[in-house]
């Protein structure tokens, strides 16, 4: 969840201040900077996000690390904010994930007598160094030591210290990190490798279980594997992806829409094609893998686990049982799995391809011998790293914390796989792309639809609670559109099957109760009709996304004209929708509260 920005380099502080402003869609509760001068460790940390931060002042100085926080253990507070520095000043740390045995450690650093300043997890990992390096009489901290307490750590983690002695530590495992460097010596490290681009020329991932030195006395760069504490060969690679990403964070980067979010939404109309372009034989091998399979998982977190539970819908209607896996509810199927389970596939969905929920999973299915076929949308991610099969959305950057294109790029990637296994032709499916994209694009040129949409957003802006009904092809639909209003608009929204409602929901439904129904044209139409009149009859006031009106509609929002691909129009009005409220309540439609862009904690 948070963000590590590390430099060496002329004005080491502006470079990490800048870097973290690129990683701040991490998490951005609070900020932090450590910075070497004339050997002493200064801090500077805030409650709030790096980029509110006005005038800030830079010393100069060639060594600096910072860190935004997504906080997991203690509250949002200036104490809690990392760096966290040693108590003899000797070194400043920062960690990106949980310390799952902090409770035991720090009873046990208590019970030493080692007095804690903040409520976090992280500052055990402080306790624990401090105490070693006591146990061992040294006055900085060691590779040995850190790599020592290292291993008392249970979780995933990633930590980064930088000492006075002008030295960079950092140890991985899970949480992304990587190394950069230029041809002007300076060395860079960074949560993700995008972020870099301004600074680096090469980078190299740093991979779990390995840790990473730097010293500035000689500008020395060596990587270790912690378990045997042998020297691996240094493999830095350009750094193709030369965006600059200084640009694409600025406000620039919005054009004329007043939010990356939004921007994001309409790109949409654009961007879809993308998801297969150019990947013609890899669908074609992946639709080859899951029909020869003798188990079909999907696996995701979020809206990520409805893209893949829409696409296990779909998959099974083709004739193939395929288990539909949340990550963090998958240890029942992980049972199903036997140490021989070659033959078996998982379809893995992750716009970031760092998330710790996802991650974990797949490697333990990796270990029973499960194939895995996985979609990103971010260059060089772990996720893709551990993948038999791995595909790029290819739908641009996405910034807004709340995906949209990603989301819609999963959904697509599911139903082009299908469709292929159904014996769709691939060049046939690209044409049909193409046609839903143009009339994707009539729709949001359509000015009385999106006033219309504007119109519904404002009279919902009241609403605390807010019903979203979907069913059959537009379940899946239905639970991400809820998403959405709860990510931006913070309402209680609830979606769920429209056959559930009798079944308690209804019990919700008052006068004025507010239901977003999806209705495709399809054999649930007519389920949808009967609900929308259960609704009604209880006072209900519903709000319907479809291509044609009725007279059952309190509300209605038109679809493109278009049969095709309509779950993927279905969830555009609820994106709008809960960024038009967002905007109405003055809330951060980019980065609303609490979230993060890359969920790379458990
Ligand atoms: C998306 O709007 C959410 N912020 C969140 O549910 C996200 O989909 C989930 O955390 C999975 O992220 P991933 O796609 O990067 O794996
Ligand atoms: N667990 C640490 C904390 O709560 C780090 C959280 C993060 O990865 O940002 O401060």
């Amino acid at each position: 969840m948070c963000g590590i920005y590390a430099s060496y380099s002329l004005k080491a502080e502006k470079k990490v201040f800048e870097g973290l402003k690129r990683i701040e869609y991490r998490g951005y509760d609070s900020w932090g900077v450590a910075t070497l001068v004339d050997g002493k460790l200064l801090l500077k940390k805030e409650v709030g996000k790096l980029s509110d931060q006005k005038n800030f002042k830079f010393v100069e100085s060639k060594l600096s690390l910072g860190h935004t926080r997504w906080a997991t253990h203690g509250g949002v507070t200036k104490v809690n904010a990392h760096p966290h520095l040693a108590k003899n000043k000797s070194f400043a740390l920062v960690q990106n994930g949980v310390v799952e045995n902090y409770q035991k450690l720090k009873s046990e650093l208590q019970s030493d007598g080692y007095n804690f300043i903040s409520q976090t997890d992280t500052e055990v990992i402080v306790g624990l160094l401090e105490k070693e390096m006591e146990l061992n009489f040294e006055k900085t901290l060691s590779t040995s030591v850190f790599i020592k307490v290292f291993k008392k750590l249970a979780g995933r983690n990633t930590v980064l210290v930088i000492t006075s002695e002008g030295q960079l530590m950092t140890i991985r495992d899970g949480s992304p990190l990587v190394a950069g460097k230029n041809s002007q010596g300076e060395f860079y490290f960074s949560s993700d490798v995008l972020s870099m681009s301004p600074d680096a020329e090469k980078y190299m991932v740093i991979k779990s279980g390995e840790m990473a030195v730097f010293n500035s006395e000689d500008s020395s760069f060596s990587v270790l594997d912690i378990k045997t504490e042998q020297k691996i060969k240094t493999d830095f690679i350009p750094l193709e992806h030369k965006l600059d990403l200084a640009n694409i964070t600025m406000d620039i980067g919005k054009d004329s829409y007043e939010s990356y979010m939004l921007k994001e939404i309409h790109e949409q109309s654009s961007m879809l094609p993308n998801v297969i372009r150019d990947s013609k034989p890899k669908f074609l091998m992946a639709a080859e893998m899951i029909k020869k399979a003798k188990q079909v998982f999907t696996l995701g977190c979020g809206s990520a686990s409805y893209a893949t539970g829409h696409t296990a819908y779909l998959l099974r209607k083709t004739g193939i049982l395929t288990l539909a896996v949340e990550a963090y509810e998958a240890d029942s199927y992980l049972e199903l799995l036997n140490n021989d389970s070659k033959n078996s596939v998982c379809i893995v969905f992750s716009q970031s391809g760092e998330t710790a929920d996802t991650n974990e999973i797949v490697e333990l299915m990796k270990a029973k011998g499960v194939k895995i076929i996985s979609v990103v949308n971010m260059p060089g991610s772990t996720l893709t790293q551990l993948s038999d099969l791995s595909f790029m959305l290819q739908v641009g950057p996405e910034l807004a914390v709340a995906s949209t294109k990603a989301f819609l790029g999963h959904v697509l990637w599911g139903i082009t796989i299908s469709d292929i296994i159904c014996g769709s032709k691939f060049n046939d499916l690209e044409i049909k792309i193409n046609e839903f994209e143009y009339k994707l694009k009539e729709w949001f040129a359509n000015k009385s639809i999106q006033n219309n949409i504007k119109n519904i957003a404002k009279k919902l802006t009241k609403c605390e609670h807010l019903f979203v009904l979907g069913r059959g092809n537009l379940y899946y639909a239905s639970l991400e559109s809820a998403l959405k209003l709860k990510e931006i608009s913070y309402i209680h929204a609830e979606g769920f099957s429209s056959g559930e409602l009798k079944h308690g929901v209804i019990a919700l439904i008052s006068k004025d109760t507010p239901v977003l129904c999806l209705v495709a044209e399809d054999k649930n139409k007519a389920n949808m009709l009967s609900a929308i009149s259960e609704v009604k009859a209880r006072g209900g006031k519903t709000i319907v996304i479809a291509k044609e009106n009725n007279e059952l509609y309190d509300n209605w929002i038109q679809l493109p004209d278009t049969n095709d691909y309509v779950f993927l129009s279905s969830v555009i009005p609820a994106q709008l929708i809960t960024c038009f409220m967002a905007v109405e309540k003055g809330y951060d439609v980019d980065k609303p509260r609490n979230l993060a862009k890359s969920v790379t904690v458990k």
